[in-house]
């Protein structure tokens, strides 16, 4: 019997299955294109859509590198996430020379996102509007003190859910954040800032699990399918499973690969059963080019369903079997 892809085993069964990308990893690397494209049925953009890769100077905004994506994305029938609009990280230098006051703050965040929202309107179904914005070095429930923090305060929340869905009202619009997926403290004060954000109406539509995690940390599928269940239940938001990677060691012990894919299994068939997670994106093509080594010092890898040779991992099997028993 021919090989059904992930690809087309997902998208009989209605979900969306990406990973993120560089656009150099598409155009210079055929074989990584080639998974690209027979596997996944969305991407979302690893770099090039963040903050200092469109406006890496004031006021001159560069969408080459994103378009040519988007039209990649297009040519293959893939559906791409945008990421992401608000975030402490990826900051051009001109933007953090000096202290910026409110007003400015105010300006320079509201052109960036309607520019950048109005550039791709009706291209992209869904935003990560806002990602990583809690404190958890803080004991309770504090917002970062970031550069938009320090010079606007919290409403700039608000605002940039504000801002983008005027700018394109069809896209959803998520919250992002690791460390979701187990433990209560993260999750709750999410859910705190969440209600926060609803109370003053913001348009804000779903709630993004980053979910980088190691096999002795994952939840259980019972547990992950009832934190699913709460992001509907208690905060009436879709969820999505944004920046997938689960870390082995970097020597690769023995078992590991297949720890690795029940864990991988266990996440999708929660999101299946929970029928509130359409979308499960892991954060990579394949090991070669995973972020994972050079975040933690080289001490775990391997963390994606591809290997560092574009060899389907047993975590690869182990999602088509799934897909495939259900798929009816
Ligand atoms: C990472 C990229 O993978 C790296 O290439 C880059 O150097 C730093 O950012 N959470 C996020 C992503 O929301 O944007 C981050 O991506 C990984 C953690």
């Amino acid at each position: 019997m021919k090989h059904e892809s992930l690809r087309d085993l997902a998208t009989r069964r209605g979900l969306w299955i990406g990973c993120a990308v560089e656009p150099a990893q598409l155009h210079d690397d055929p074989a990584c294109r080639e998974i690209v494209t027979r596997e996944f049925n969305c991407i979302t953009a690893e770099n090039c859509m963040k903050f200092d890769a469109l406006q890496p100077e004031r006021g001159v905004f560069t969408f080459d590198v994103a378009d040519r994506l988007l039209d990649f994305a297009a040519e293959h029938g893939m559906a791409v996430r945008g990421h992401t609009l608000v975030w402490h990280n990826a900051l051009p230098a001109w933007l953090k020379e000096r202290p910026l006051g409110r007003a400015e703050a105010l300006d320079l965040l509201q052109q960036h996102i309607e520019t950048v929202v109005t550039h791709f309107k009706g291209r992209l179904p869904w935003w990560d509007v806002v990602n990583e914005v809690i404190d958890d070095g803080f004991p309770g429930y504090r917002l970062k003190h970031n550069l938009w923090y320090r010079a606007i305060g919290e409403d700039y929340l608000e605002l940039a859910f504000r801002w983008a869905h005027a700018a394109d009202p069809a896209s959803l619009l998520f919250y992002n954040d690791y460390d979701l997926q187990s433990g209560e403290q993260k999750f709750g004060r999410t859910l705190e800032m969440i209600r926060m954000l609803q109370a003053r109406h913001a348009p804000l539509h779903g709630l993004g699990f980053q979910f980088h995690t190691m096999p002795p940390d994952a939840p259980s599928q019972e547990a992950f399918l009832a934190r699913l269940q709460r992001v509907r239940d208690d905060l009436g938001l879709v969820a999505h499973l944004t920046e997938i990677d689960i870390n082995l060691s970097a020597a690769l012990d023995p078992g590991e690969l297949e720890q690795q894919a029940e864990v991988y299994r266990s996440i999708l068939a929660a999101a299946m059963a929970s029928g509130n997670c359409p979308v499960f994106i892991t954060w990579g093509v394949c090991d070669k080019y995973t972020w994972v080594r050079r975040f933690t010092e080289g001490r775990r890898d391997h963390p994606l369903l591809f290997d560092k040779n574009y060899q389907a991992k047993p975590a690869y099997y182990a999602l088509c079997d799934l897909l495939r028993s259900q798929a009816g």
